[in-house]
């Protein structure tokens, strides 16, 4: 190996142990429950925000028993607001097999971690480095911004077969075996590199502890790493939802199908046009009794949705849709709701 990527692994833990994050409470523990919880969490949320989910999830569940005896909508009422809710079913059921298929321990290697659900290859080897020590390089989005300006690595990450040679040459970039202790450090620095340094817009290379050997650095084009050139193709849908309101403020709310948007969460029954709306009523409703809200919009990662809601005020003990049930306003931050359905809920169209 070239000298300059030789010293790569030592000067990113040397820079961790004086200048990367050390008090985040997922850190200082070889708990691999706690060290779990904490990457699935950050997936795809800022560290900010998952700093009070952490402390309430393992207030709720001290341990991966009691996250998998738990259920799933206690889960995903836990989990209300963090968003990407496929993360908290994965979570609870990797939570189960941990218990079913590991007696209630989490295997050691990322090969075994990554058997799980929702567990990928770079969760697998956070958790494994972390915990283990194990040399397994990690590769989320900060890290591949790291990696690709630091060896000024442009092929297209849109391309699977890139992908592969960027885990290879990350692979190489660790600390040499018999470092293992030095793992921790590592896996944290380039991750914390990636969060306060090596930003996507207007990196702080100053402070930098690579920058000396930097490739995009030495090219003035940090920002055009890494490429990626596919782009999401992005769908949209228009989406009716009835927003019944008993007599009592109570909301009618039904739980979403396991498949599909939404999936497992308490929602607004959902329909795609006002007419299946009204049609899906158990009466038919009198029209003075209906109110079309505003239309919005929700983005979704790959859907805009367009959403229409329909009031309804409705009389005591009548039923809104063939399944669902009423629930008070008490009950609603307990349940898992979607986002918007919370906007609605919180601030009610017309209120
Ligand atoms: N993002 C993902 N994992 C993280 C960690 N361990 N610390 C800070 N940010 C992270």
């Amino acid at each position: 190996m070239p000298l300059a990527l030789a010293g790569f692994a030592s000067r990113v833990v040397r820079w961790q142990r004086s200048h990367g994050r050390s008090e985040l409470p997922w850190q200082n523990t070889r708990d691999p429950y706690r060290v779990w919880l904490s990457e699935v969490m950050l997936q795809q949320t800022q560290v900010s925000t998952v700093l009070g989910y952490f402390d309430r999830f393992l207030e709720r569940f001290p341990t991966v028993a009691d996250l998998a005896a738990a259920h799933e909508d206690e889960v995903l009422g836990l989990w209300s607001g963090l968003g990407y809710y496929s993360r908290a079913r994965n979570m609870h059921r990797c939570a189960q097999e941990v218990v079913s298929r590991f007696g209630g321990r989490f295997p050691p290697t990322a090969a075994q971690l990554e058997t799980l659900p929702g567990i990928g290859r770079s969760t697998s080897a956070a958790i494994a480095s972390f915990c283990f020590g194990e040399r397994v390089a990690i590769l989320d989005g900060n890290v591949k911004r790291v990696l690709t300006r630091f060896l000024g690595f442009d092929a297209d990450l849109a391309s699977a077969a890139n992908e592969r040679t960027l885990w290879d040459l990350a692979t190489q970039l660790l600390p040499p075996e018999g470092d293992e202790a030095d793992m921790p450090a590592y896996t944290q620095g380039v991750m914390d590199l990636g969060a306060t340094i090596c930003t996507p817009r207007k990196p702080t290379c100053l402070l930098c502890p690579v920058a000396a050997d930097c490739k995009a650095k030495a090219l003035g084009e940090q920002e055009r790493f890494p490429v990626k050139t596919r782009k999401l193709r992005r769908s949209s849908a228009s989406i009716w939802m009835l927003v019944a309101r008993d007599t009592a403020g109570r909301v009618w709310l039904e739980k979403r199908p396991a498949k599909g948007i939404w999936a497992g969460l308490y929602c607004l029954p959902c329909f795609d046009s006002r007419e299946t709306l009204v049609a899906g009523m158990p009466a038919l409703p009198d029209e003075a009794d209906l109110h079309d809200a505003p239309a919005f919009l929700h983005v979704l990662t790959h859907k805009d949705l367009h959403l229409h809601p329909v009031l309804w005020s409705a009389k005591k003990n009548a039923q809104a849709s063939a399944q669902g049930a009423w629930f008070a306003s008490e009950a609603w931050p307990g349940l898992g709701l979607p986002a918007p359905v919370r906007k609605l809920l919180s601030e009610p169209p017309g209120a």
